[in-house]
């Protein structure tokens, strides 16, 4: 799919197909991961794709509005290293990345809060991460089941300007 395509069409899927995700195509979405821009090309990252079925039940049950982890065929866990100043949008570039290797797949996602949320730590504790990381976002991923209501963008117009007013 053409990269415009993929942006245009992307919608957060969270009811997945009972089909798993290839390693390959895993290690690529990582990849994508890597890819990322960074602020001083610092690559905090720590990125975790779960497929473990107790682990996804349990992501389900420790986010209060992620209960579909538990249903996903992979979880992507972000993380960045807390003391690092541009840490949330390091990780948020990378949580794109991810989203969109996913989309050319035609893997379904939904970004699922991780920064500021209480069970952020309960995910790094679960997860078996170091303490110098922070969680970043969740991104549960699968081949889509049932339909995705059609979006309703807000117009250009409204969220855009151009040049400043000479
Ligand atoms: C930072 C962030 C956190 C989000 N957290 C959740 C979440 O916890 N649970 C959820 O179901 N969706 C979550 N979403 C997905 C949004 O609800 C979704 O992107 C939004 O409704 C627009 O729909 P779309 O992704 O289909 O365009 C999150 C999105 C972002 C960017």
């Amino acid at each position: 799919m053409a990269s415009i395509d993929l942006i245009r069409n992307r919608r957060s899927v969270r009811e997945y197909k009972d089909i798993p995700v290839s390693e390959e195509i895993i290690e690529e979405v990582l990849e994508c991961a890597s890819l990322a821009p960074t602020a001083r090309n610092v690559q905090p990252w720590l990125i975790g794709a779960v497929t473990d079925r107790e682990l996804l039940s349990e992501l389900g049950a420790i986010s209060d509005h992620g209960g579909f982890i538990a249903d996903c065929a992979v979880c992507f866990a972000v993380f960045c290293l807390a003391d690092e100043k541009y840490r949330l949008e390091d990780g948020c570039a990378a949580t794109m990345n991810i989203i969109y290797a996913c989309e050319a797949h035609n893997i379904g996602t939904c970004w699922v809060a991780g920064d500021k949320k209480a069970y952020a730590e309960d995910v790094r504790s679960l997860l078996q991460v170091p303490g110098e990381y922070t969680l970043i976002s969740l991104v549960p991923a699968g081949y889509p089941a049932g339909k995705v209501a059609a979006k309703k963008p807000k117009r250009t117009s409204e969220i855009s300007f151009r040049n400043l007013k000479k």
